[in-house]
């Protein structure tokens, strides 16, 4: 037997119980008055009284039964109320975004967290179709669906969703049965946002790939060095040689690749570089200033013109390693080098930046970068300059660089307009300079 039932079974005994000990007191009550006042009443009396009697009593025994049962219905619509009030208060306190729907799809709860997650407000989504599943996951949803009617949840699945935008984005999802008193079935869809738990992952993957790759680079790129070096010095013997033979241009263009292959192969060893770094504190804008005098010829052959403002972190330090630093500047003067037209401009600025943090970017007006290409200029390998131009190594080390120095590099950009890299490192302050108290 059910709660409801033996609830209503309790409240007709006690109304039946009730109303025969009112019947009892009511008869009682009388006959103490009929004893009292009417013991010589005639037969006509008395039989007026026994009407009146009954009448009068009908009349409370129904008064008594209508002000029960209207009390018991106020209790259990004030029981109700509060019920679906806790139930909605734990639906909105609940974390997870949680939907309730029937087997149609037709959603009867939204709460406060799937707001948050899918964007879709309680008012736009209730009694539509559930707007959140991508069409490549309706056949998934059915499928869990009968699994959960067959009696066997589906508990923390990882799958995808949609957002109002209609971007997917991982899940992790608990699908139960709901089934309501008057028996129609629900189901109840909790889902939790695991977008940062699979980008953790698919990067833990990547710097295992990364690893295992760097080691296996070291190793090839050691190889290559020194018989790269022998073809290098050879060809340049044969191209004194034969100056302006036949070969000559076919010497041109074996000197050219070989110088290509020592880059790369040193790229490979910058890439997978185990060494130890030796990190000392280094003023920034005399880094700086050296890594763009070194680039001075190539910026003449350019024509490029390069505003220097370094003024703002004059005598500013981080901990880094030198040969890191400079590698890193580098790379990234030689992209700017790279992606600009002749006479372009290329803009170098520092600042600092709460908390404790320097800012560098490195601006130019190149060509800029396809927002199709975006999202893989750090993944090792890509590059766009085609073969035997880029390694496509570059910013990979860079950002290696800076994840080494607890810094942060990104990078924004519009085709045809140009491109700023964004360096942020932590300043390095001695003990003295952080207890330094102003006068
Ligand atoms: N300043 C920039 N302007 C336009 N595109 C850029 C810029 N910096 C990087 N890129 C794009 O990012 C890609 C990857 O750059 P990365 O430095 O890693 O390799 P690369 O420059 O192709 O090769 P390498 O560094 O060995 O010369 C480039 O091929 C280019 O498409
Ligand atoms: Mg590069």
């Amino acid at each position: 037997m059910d709660d409801t039932a033996r609830e209503r079974r309790w409240f007709w005994a006690t109304l039946m119980l009730s109303s025969i000990t009112v019947a009892a007191v009511v008869f009682s009550a009388w006959e103490l008055l009929e004893n009292r006042f009417f013991r010589g009443a005639d037969y006509i009396t008395l039989h007026y009284l026994y009407i009146t009697r009954g009448i009068l009593s009908s009349l409370l025994l129904a008064i008594w039964a209508g002000w029960y049962v209207l009390r018991q219905r106020r209790r259990s619509e004030e029981e109700l109320r509060r019920s679906r009030e806790r139930y909605r208060g734990l639906l909105e306190v609940s974390p997870g975004a949680v939907a309730l729907y029937d087997d149609s799809w037709r959603v009867t709860e939204w709460n406060a967290a799937a707001e948050r997650l899918y964007g879709f407000s309680k008012a736009e989504v209730l009694g539509q179709f559930l707007p959140t599943v991508p069409p490549e996951k309706e056949a998934e949803l059915r499928g869990f669906l009968t699994q959960v009617e067959a009696g066997r949840p589906v508990l923390d699945v990882e799958t995808l969703r949609r957002d109002h935008r209609g971007i997917c984005f991982e899940v992790q999802l608990s699908l139960l049965p709901f089934r309501e008193a008057f028996g129609r079935n629900f189901f109840l869809e909790v889902t939790g946002d695991i977008r940062e738990r699979v980008r953790l992952r698919q990067r833990l993957l990547e710097i295992e790939k990364l690893a295992s790759m760097g080691q296996m680079a070291a190793g090839t790129a050691h190889h290559l060095n020194t018989p790269l070096a022998a073809m290098l010095l050879r060809i340049q013997m044969m191209q004194e040689r034969s100056h302006h033979g036949p070969c000559a241009g076919d010497l041109d263009r074996l000197e050219s690749g070989l110088h290509f292959c020592q880059h790369f192969v040193q790229r490979l060893l910058e890439f997978s570089r185990r060494a130890p770094v030796d990190k000392q504190p280094q003023e920034i804008a005399r880094t700086i200033e050296s890594v763009v005098s070194f680039f001075a010829p190539s910026v003449l052959a350019k024509r490029a013109r390069v505003a220097l403002e370094v003024s703002q972190v004059n005598g500013q330090q981080v901990l880094a390693d030198r040969n890191l630093l400079e590698a890193l500047f580098s790379i990234l003067l030689n992209n700017a080098l790279d992606a600009i037209a002749p006479g372009g401009a290329i803009s170098i600025r520092c600042r600092t930046i709460a908390p404790a943090h320097l800012e560098v970017q490195i601006g130019d007006d190149g060509c800029g970068i396809a927002p199709a290409d975006l999202p893989h200029i750090f993944e090792p390998f890509f590059t766009t300059k085609g073969p035997g131009k880029g390694t496509g190594l570059g910013l990979a080390i860079a950002r290696n660089i800076m994840v080494e120095h607890g810094g942060s590099v990104r990078l924004e950009s519009e085709p045809l307009k140009g491109t700023t890299v964004f360096l942020e490192l932590p300043l390095y302050r001695t003990v003295a300079a952080e207890v330094e108290v102003p006068a």
